[in-house]
């Protein structure tokens, strides 16, 4: 497998911390120094959906084709208006892709969504499933969290990053781990009540619940030592890697890993302050926004990691 094109969508709005501090008791102050994050897109009247589409066209321009040429759609994503169809079919339909022959479907794998889908996309073009795929991740994090909640609230953004992959051999090595604590990060729609159903609190809402520190805990035990197995299994040292694309949840969670290894700072690329935490998108966002700044070159090796609500984490070689 190898990445042909990426892209990336945004929101309009960009929001401030000192814009935040203007209706929940917060600051830049404490935003800054906690988390590292200065600013945040949210999404406002764009249809979450046509921004998804607009990475994946993006993508798919940068990797040279035409939409008629994907014959697979992947979404990954955590939460939208839409549990069915899902957002593969929408931003099938978005890009006038007609079909048949290009399946679609959508993939939760939390904040660690973008390696679980690489994965997925490296079955799929070895086996001959597919030749061209486009995989987004989109998420609109900031319609998952309560906004009186200031312990939340400030931590996300919301975004689309896309990649069109194709046949070759650049994936070089991957890790997929799955730890049962659904308790840790939660995040629960209302249904449509029966008739049948009994038990209290069976169906209620519940906005996004994270227990920060216990993810924070977590992020930081699991990344140094994912990074390390899968570097090994690649047959390569950590000072091989180019270049080091975390999820960007925290930037103290980043420094924290950082601190694990003996490597050059500059590795390890960051956006979050511009961005905040948008989740499965983080990655293929600053991937994106590197390639275009000529950061990231071809034939650079690069490490993705991400971990999330399961608690799930992931981990990836992969030469550019
Ligand atoms: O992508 C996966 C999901 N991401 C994550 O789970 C992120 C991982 N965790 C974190 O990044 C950090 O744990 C947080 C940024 C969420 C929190 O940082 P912390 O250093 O663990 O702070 P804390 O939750 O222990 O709160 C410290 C204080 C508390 O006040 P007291 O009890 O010490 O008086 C909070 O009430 O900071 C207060 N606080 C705030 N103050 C101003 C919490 N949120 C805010 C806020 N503004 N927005």
């Amino acid at each position: 497998m190898k990445i042909l094109g990426t892209g990336s969508a945004l929101p309009r709005k960009t929001v401030t911390n000192d814009m935040l501090s203007e209706f929940l008791d917060t600051n830049d102050e404490w935003i800054s120094t906690r988390t590292g994050i200065k600013s945040r897109q949210i999404i406002t009247d764009e249809r979450f959906e046509e921004l998804a589409a607009l990475a994946g066209q993006r993508a798919i321009e940068a990797a040279g084709l035409v939409p008629e040429d994907i014959d697979f759609i992947l979404c990954h994503n955590v939460c939208n208006l839409y549990t069915t169809p899902s957002l593969a079919a929408l931003v099938q339909h978005s890009l006038g892709i007609k079909g048949p022959n290009c399946p679609t479907m959508d993939i939760n794998a939390a904040c660690a969504g973008f390696t679980y889908g690489l994965d997925i996309c490296e079955a799929f073009l070895q086996t001959g499933r597919a030749n061209h795929i486009l995989f987004v991740c989109a998420e609109e994090v900031t319609r998952m969290v309560d906004w009186n909640q200031r312990e939340t609230c400030v931590l996300f953004g919301d975004a689309a990053g896309a990649v069109v992959l194709g046949k070759g051999d650049n994936y070089l090595a991957s890790k997929l781990t799955s730890v049962p604590m659904p308790e840790v990060i939660y995040h629960r729609l209302p249904c449509e009540p029966t008739p049948y159903e009994t038990g209290e609190g069976i169906d209620t809402h519940q906005p996004l619940v994270l227990k920060g520190r216990e993810v924070f805990r977590m992020a930081v035990t699991t990344a140094p030592r994912d990074i390390r197995d899968v570097v090994e299994k690649a047959g390569l040292q950590l000072e091989d890697i180019d270049y080091y694309l975390l999820h960007q949840a925290n930037m103290r969670i980043i420094d924290a890993i950082k601190q694990n290894f003996n490597l050059p700072a500059e590795r390890f690329l960051h956006n979050i302050e511009r961005r905040g935490n948008t989740s499965s998108a983080s990655i293929p966002v600053l991937l994106d926004e590197k390639v275009r700044e000529g950061v990231i070159k071809r034939g650079d090796l690069m490490v993705f990691n991400g971990f999330g609500a399961g608690f799930v984490t992931s981990s990836a070689v992969m030469r550019y």
